[in-house]
């Protein structure tokens, strides 16, 4: 096939699944990483997925970064945005740096990403964008007006784009995930996590990162080609849209 996928945040979590099952189904796949040097040798290790260190929030690292995928790998055909953090706080604890954090990473990110791979997405027409949200853009959580705020944009951001690329074969949406068993999630509080949230959800149990990583898979294919605009809720039940 050929193609080249880029999975922000893609060393980790979600998005270690993400880039797995990408490399999987045929993809030369590069996976960026923000910080945890550890976690990403080891997943290169297992993996064989090359993971590249910079900071979405910042443009023009995206920008170099970028330059040294596409001479590693090629051009990149896929874009999955999916590196996230969490700066959770009820609002009046909430400070600005916990608030700039977030929108930094979470919405400003998608901007940094997709402005640098889309001119030449046009030019070859074809490509796909897929934008991990959150049940928590859709719903609002309390503790995260700033990770709500920011995945609610994510879902506009989707939106708009997805009527710009269409005519240039460029496709773009997004994923809401509900409570996926990763170390972000596993971080809330155990007694918040076992008697607030998981009751929440009818499935009676929190997601596998695999149940986003094969959504991921059929947004990109060619398959796909006529869904866009498209938010995709896994979530358990736990929201209906
Ligand atoms: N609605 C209304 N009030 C709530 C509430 C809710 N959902 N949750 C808590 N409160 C209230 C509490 O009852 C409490 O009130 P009192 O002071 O009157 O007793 C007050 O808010 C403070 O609650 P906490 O004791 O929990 O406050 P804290 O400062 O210890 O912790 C928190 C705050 C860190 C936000 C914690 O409540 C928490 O972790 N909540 C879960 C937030 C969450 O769901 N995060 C998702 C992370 S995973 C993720 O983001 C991935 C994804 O996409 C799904």
């Amino acid at each position: 096939m050929g193609r080249v996928a880029l999975v922000t945040g893609g060393s980790r979590g979600i998005g270690a699944a993400i880039s797995s099952a990408l490399k999987e189904a045929g993809y030369a796949v590069a996976a960026t990483y923000a910080g945890n040097d550890e976690a990403a040798a080891k997943f290169t290790k297992e993996t064989g997925i090359r993971t590249y260190k910079f900071d979405v929030g910042d443009y023009e690292a995206c920008g170099a970064g970028i330059a040294r995928i596409a001479a590693d790998l090629g051009p990149v055909d896929v874009l999955v945005n999916n590196a996230g953090i969490t700066r959770d706080a009820m609002f009046h604890k909430m400070t600005p740096q916990m608030w700039k954090e977030v929108i930094d990473t979470n919405l400003t990110g998608l901007f940094n990403m997709t402005h640098q791979v889309w001119g030449g997405m046009r030019d070859r027409k074809f490509g796909r964008v897929i934008n991990i949200s959150s049940i928590n853009g859709q719903k609002g959580q309390a503790g995260q007006a700033n990770y709500s705020a920011a995945k609610a944009g994510d879902l506009g951001f989707t939106k708009a784009l997805a009527q710009e690329g269409a005519r240039a074969g460029i496709t773009v949406n997004a994923i809401c995930p509900g409570y996926i068993a990763t170390e972000m999630v596993k971080a809330i509080d155990e007694k918040v996590l076992t008697e607030r949230i998981i009751p929440q959800i009818p499935v009676g149990r929190l997601g596998e990162p695999e149940e986003i990583a094969r959504i991921v898979v059929f947004l990109a294919s060619d398959e796909a080609g006529f869904i866009t605009g498209s938010t995709v809720s896994a979530n358990g039940g736990q929201f209906f849209v």
